[in-house]
């Protein structure tokens, strides 16, 4: 049987570019080669789309990607030019311009299939404000919010968060990830520059009840048969969970499963499909929730392209249900390509 292409789109526009460098060595290195070739893409800061690797064999451990440190503009290419019959892209990229529907539009646009969700759900979970929207219309439960908008009126935002929520508060721009450009205040003078900040990054600002609470994160598997898996915990040793505490220092640790009741475990599982069927999911995604000391459940977000080297804890949540890293990148492709063959259909 003839090999199927890999297509490895990584790097990307958004702020999440280095972690995704690191994801598409570790699926390079993972997929199962009897099965796949793999053709990597490096997309820079910029936007330019260039040509690197490709692997018929696993690449050593030594094999190093292109980053924005090592560009060979050489090798650029037109985003067009990925084109390949019968490829499945699988796009490694997260945040703005690559787990938001851009990227997915456009590679429908192409014509080729991709790992993941598609624009409407890419989207619509990218925007954190739409998400609540929607999940608070199939009665999954969340904390409780506001909403700033650029150009609205700021003075009546105030005065509504601090008559509806309590210190301390979470301030978020709508559409980014890896806690870029998310604070927390503890009073009125770091709520309006925390607005300020998150407003640098978008003009969409959700502010939020903060909550003292253990973070648990279930994942999701398929398109309209999804599958959840038990649930793990993100065990902290930092307060706060950002950038630097997640990616730099390290200073995270993963329970699988999770130590918490099994009806805790299970109300869960079921409002993570729940999430996801209502953002029109399919592909994959990690629901990440709050759990507070008094037990109430919160769903805080999904992740339509959740962290994904072979120790981030989505492939890990599989990897404890049974299904391994790479029968979970060959599930992943095998779901992509129904969901194109489906999307297919429906052009009539
Ligand atoms: N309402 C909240 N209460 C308590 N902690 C929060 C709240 N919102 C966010 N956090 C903390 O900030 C982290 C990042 O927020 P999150 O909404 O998950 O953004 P991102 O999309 O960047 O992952 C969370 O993992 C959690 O540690
Ligand atoms: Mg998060």
């Amino acid at each position: 049987m003839s090999k199927q292409t890999i297509i490895l789109l990584y790097g990307g526009r958004s702020a999440e570019r280095e972690v995704s460098v690191l994801t598409a060595e570790s699926v390079m290195r993972a997929v199962n080669y009897d099965q796949f070739v793999v053709k990597t893409y490096f997309i820079t800061q910029a936007g330019d789309f260039i040509q690197t690797q490709e692997f018929t064999s696993t690449p050593g451990q030594d094999e190093k990607l292109m980053t924005n440190n090592t560009v060979d503009a050489s090798r650029q290419i037109k985003p067009s030019d990925i084109y390949e019959a019968g490829a499945v892209v699988f796009p490694v990229l997260h945040g703005p311009m690559g787990e938001d529907g851009s990227i997915q539009g456009f590679l429908e646009t192409l014509r080729l299939p991709y790992v993941g969700t598609n624009v409407l759900s890419s989207s619509a979970a990218m925007d954190k404000i739409v998400t609540k929207h929607i999940l608070s219309s199939v009665g999954v439960p969340q904390v409780a919010y506001t909403v700033y908008v650029e150009g609205g009126d700021l003075e009546a935002t105030i005065a509504e968060t601090m008559a509806n929520l309590t210190f301390p508060i979470f301030v978020k721009p709508a559409n980014m990830g890896s806690s870029v450009g998310i604070s927390k205040a503890e009073n009125e003078a770091e709520l309006r520059a925390a607005i300020d900040l998150a407003l640098q990054y978008d003009s969409r600002i959700l502010i939020e009840q903060g909550v003292v609470a253990r973070e648990i994160e279930v994942g999701l598997l398929g398109n309209s048969d999804v599958k959840t898996t038990e649930a793990g915990e993100v065990v902290k040793d930092v307060a706060f969970y950002d950038y630097q505490a997640k990616y730099i220092d390290n200073k995270i640790t993963m329970a699988i499963p999770a130590d918490i009741p099994a009806s805790i475990m299970d109300q869960m599982r079921q409002y993570a499909a729940t999430a996801f069927k209502a953002l029109g999911g399919c592909g994959l995604s990690r629901c990440d929730f709050f759990l507070t000391e008094d037990g109430s459940i919160y769903l805080n977000e999904l992740n339509t392209m959740p962290g994904f080297t072979q120790w981030s804890m989505y492939p890990l949540l599989w990897d404890n249900m049974g299904l391994a890293y790479p029968d979970l990148i060959a599930e992943l492709v095998r779901l992509g390509q129904e969901k194109f063959d489906e999307r297919e259909r429906h052009l009539i």
